[in-house]
């Protein structure tokens, strides 16, 4: 279903797991952030054998169907629904601080004062020499008419025109679906009253809005690792 809005995601989902084969030849333990029904999570653990992950996440429909459909990955998998945007979201994540956190596609729904305090959070957590990865469109210059900005939108409009494999949906239309599940009454209820109104990216978040959080709070080396048009992975070493 993302597909249709992100032609690249499988490319930036490889680009990111390889980063972290990279970076952790053996173990490690990452927080997969607005890990959703845990897509990241599931391609990490399945090309990095000595990962375990705690996948957070506040939308209880995702997080029911990701924990309903890869369990917890022989141990491996923990899940914790829990709201970025409160400044104790990691409450319900275990003790320790972790070696990566990664994060596709969620970030940009939090408003600027709510990512800088989640980034300074997210460092706490961090220990030195940690990495983080933060894998979405990251416009250089977000909102704005510019030529750069509208080429991308256009190149990418256009890709997912030519490109969507025959089966794809729209992300409205899955929803929809989802909604209709009786197994999922409860978790639809809750959704509904923890977001009464629809998301939407916020105008602000783009590559220099994360980048100046990273360094402020306190990652002391940020740069983009993989870029496909204005699809960027983001990494900041702890
Ligand atoms: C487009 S989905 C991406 C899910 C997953 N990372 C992926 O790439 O498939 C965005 C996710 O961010 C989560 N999210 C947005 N705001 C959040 C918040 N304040 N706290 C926790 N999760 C949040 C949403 O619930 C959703 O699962």
């Amino acid at each position: 279903m993302q597909v249709l809005h992100i032609p690249e995601r499988e490319a930036r989902f490889e680009a990111m797991t390889e980063i972290l084969a990279a970076a952790f030849p053996s173990r490690f333990h990452a927080l997969d952030i607005g890990c959703g029904t845990g897509s990241l999570s599931e391609r990490v653990l399945r090309r990095c054998p000595g990962a375990r992950i705690v996948a957070i996440d506040h939308d209880p429909v995702l997080l029911a169907i990701g924990r309903n459909g890869l369990g917890t990955v022989h141990g491996r998998l923990r899940w914790v629904d829990a709201d970025l945007r409160a400044p104790d979201w990691d409450r319900l994540v275990p003790r320790g601080r972790f070696d990566a956190a990664v994060s596709t596609t969620a970030l940009h729904w939090l408003k600027p004062s709510e990512l800088r305090r989640f980034y300074k959070g997210l460092a706490r957590r961090l220990r030195p020499g940690a990495i983080f990865l933060n894998g979405d469109a990251l416009p250089a210059d977000p909102g704005s008419k510019s030529r750069i900005v509208r080429l991308a939108g256009e190149i990418r409009h256009r890709r997912a025109r030519d490109r969507a494999p025959p089966d794809a949906r729209p992300w409205s239309e899955w929803w929809r679906e989802v909604s209709k599940e009786p197994a999922l009454g409860e978790e639809w209820a809750e959704h509904e009253r923890r977001y009464p109104h629809a998301h939407g990216n916020d105008p602000a978040s783009g590559l220099n809005l994360h980048w100046s959080a990273l360094v402020a709070a306190g990652f002391r080396e940020v740069g983009v690792l993989w870029q496909d048009l204005d699809n960027r992975v983001l990494v900041g070493v702890r």
